[in-house]
């Protein structure tokens, strides 16, 4: 390339001068004697003109079409008066074309990809997510969502805590979901889960001495998909040693305010600090435990968070047993963990745990966790686990109680959950880059698919189709 690139974002700073610009055609309008272009970079569109002195210039410009890729050299222009479009980002420019190179040709893609979407039906947009995801609505959300995460980073950073990664290829750790599961090759017959969440490496970590741990980490459960819910999301994880229930709320509660506050000033948060309600208190008022308590609905800028707390630990599960209700890694209450040790009037023992809800969804849960092995113990022989059992699932946890676990806590906010809701999308599949149907496929890579008889044969595998 001959000149250095100019971003179309920094014309502005370039009026007078000759540029060189890449990026697609956004969208062409042929007047016969002269073309107008927009062209499209991933920092911005502005609009062209390919004059008729221009004649080589403009023979190019007649054949080219919208998402062809180009270099265009240019000259800024301001524009005459009557032409400015103040509303429009570079609407007081024009790039006069001297010269346009065309670096790849395109098809005509199979649905618009300058409107906001919305119109077109989501099983081709998935199809082609790559053109998708040129849409400015879509680019906005990741960039978006970018920010989101740099800005946790940072945050959390000078605060103390450290991003750690935690494995993929992992062991069942129960959350309430059903597990994906690889197979082993090299020991046949056993296999890896993937996470539903890093709740068990997390609280290993603060075993490991390391006290304040994020993660913006990938979470993987097969359950029924929504529009509030993915197979693989994005949580931001954190756990905290020797913190109190209120320190790790107000400490979210903060971070919250902030990214609002920085990245979405045109936002309101209705009430500061949020409200907190009992499960009770919201069950009873609100049916149900994410209450919406946004006073105007209509108002999309308005963010109405707030705390539910006191939720029962335990609840019954469909063969009459008990389950937990959130988290098995939770503590109850400090005045029920003596009903908890004699394993009495289970069902009103209270657990540490806190969600945190935003106009009517749950963005994220957490709890106080069980740091003595006796209580974690306890809660398992109350939801009907052998000690066999517990050894076998739970040892390994267990084991690292007994060299001195400090008390320690945490929270998970369901990431795509909170952005889709800063962003006003309808649902979570808008800020995900590559999200899965209804039914969990991928459309555009076409998984879950086929292996080869090869590759099953090496993991001693036989598939055994079950009509469902
Ligand atoms: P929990 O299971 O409540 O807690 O998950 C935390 C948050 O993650 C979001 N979430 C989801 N988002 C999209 N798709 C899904 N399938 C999905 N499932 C959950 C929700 C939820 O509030 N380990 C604990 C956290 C802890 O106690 O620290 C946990 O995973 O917004």
């Amino acid at each position: 390339m001959t000149m250095e690139r100019t971003y179309i974002k920094d014309l502005q700073k370039h009026i007078g001068e000759e540029v060189t610009t890449l990026g697609w055609v956004d969208v062409r309008r042929d007047q016969g004697k002269m073309v107008f272009l927009d062209l499209r970079d991933a920092s911005g569109k502005a609009q062209a003109v390919v004059l008729p002195n221009h004649t080589e210039a403009l023979e190019v410009a007649q054949i080219v079409r919208p998402e062809w890729v180009v270099e265009v050299k240019a000259q800024v222009n301001k524009r005459p008066e009557k032409n400015i479009k103040p509303d429009v980002f570079n609407g007081d420019i024009e790039l006069e074309v001297l010269n346009i190179e065309v670096l790849n040709k395109a098809e005509t893609p199979p649905m618009d990809v300058t409107s906001d979407g919305h119109e077109i039906g989501e099983e081709t947009r998935l199809k082609y997510r790559y053109l998708d995801l040129r849409r400015p609505r879509l680019q906005r959300n990741m960039r978006m969502r970018h920010q989101i995460t740099l800005f946790i980073r940072n945050f959390l950073s000078k605060q103390g805590f450290i991003e750690i990664e935690t494995p993929i290829l992992t062991k069942s750790t129960p959350e309430g979901a059903r597990d994906y599961i690889v197979p082993s090759r090299i020991e046949q017959g056993k296999f890896y889960a993937l996470p539903q969440s890093p709740q068990q490496y997390k609280q290993l970590l603060m075993v490991g001495g390391m006290e304040k741990y994020f993660q913006i980490a990938r979470c993987m459960r097969d359950e029924d998909t929504r529009g509030d819910r993915q197979p693989e999301f994005t949580q931001l994880d954190m756990e905290m040693s020797f913190a109190s229930q209120e320190e790790i709320m107000t400490l979210n509660e903060k971070l919250l305010i902030e990214i609002v506050g920085t990245l979405a000033p045109e936002k309101k948060i209705q009430t500061i600090p949020f409200p907190r309600l009992t499960y009770k208190e919201a069950m009873e008022r609100y049916g149900n435990d994410h209450p919406d308590l946004r006073k105007n609905k209509n108002d999309p800028n308005l963010l109405a968070f707030c705390w539910i707390i006191d939720f029962p630990f335990f609840e019954k599960d469909k063969e009459g047993g008990w389950t937990f209700t959130h988290n098995p890694f939770s503590a109850p209450k400090e005045e029920f963990m003596k009903s908890l040790m004699e394993r009495k009037d289970i069902s009103n023992i209270l657990a540490t745990q806190y969600d945190i809800a935003l106009n009517g969804f749950e963005i994220g849960g957490g709890s106080i966790r069980n740091h003595r092995s006796e209580a974690l113990i306890k809660v398992l022989e109350i939801m009907g686990h052998t000690e066999e059992n517990i050894k076998k699932d739970f040892g390994h946890i267990l084991d690292a109680f007994s060299y001195g676990a400090p008390p320690h806590g945490g929270i998970a906010w369901g990431l795509d959950r909170f952005i889709t809701l800063l962003m006003g999308e309808p649902n979570i599949r808008e800020v995900i880059a590559f999200p899965k149907t209804g039914e969990g496929r991928d459309l555009m890579m076409d998984a879950p698919g086929e292996v080869s008889a090869e590759q099953l044969q090496e993991l001693g595998v036989a598939v055994v189709k079950s009509k469902k």
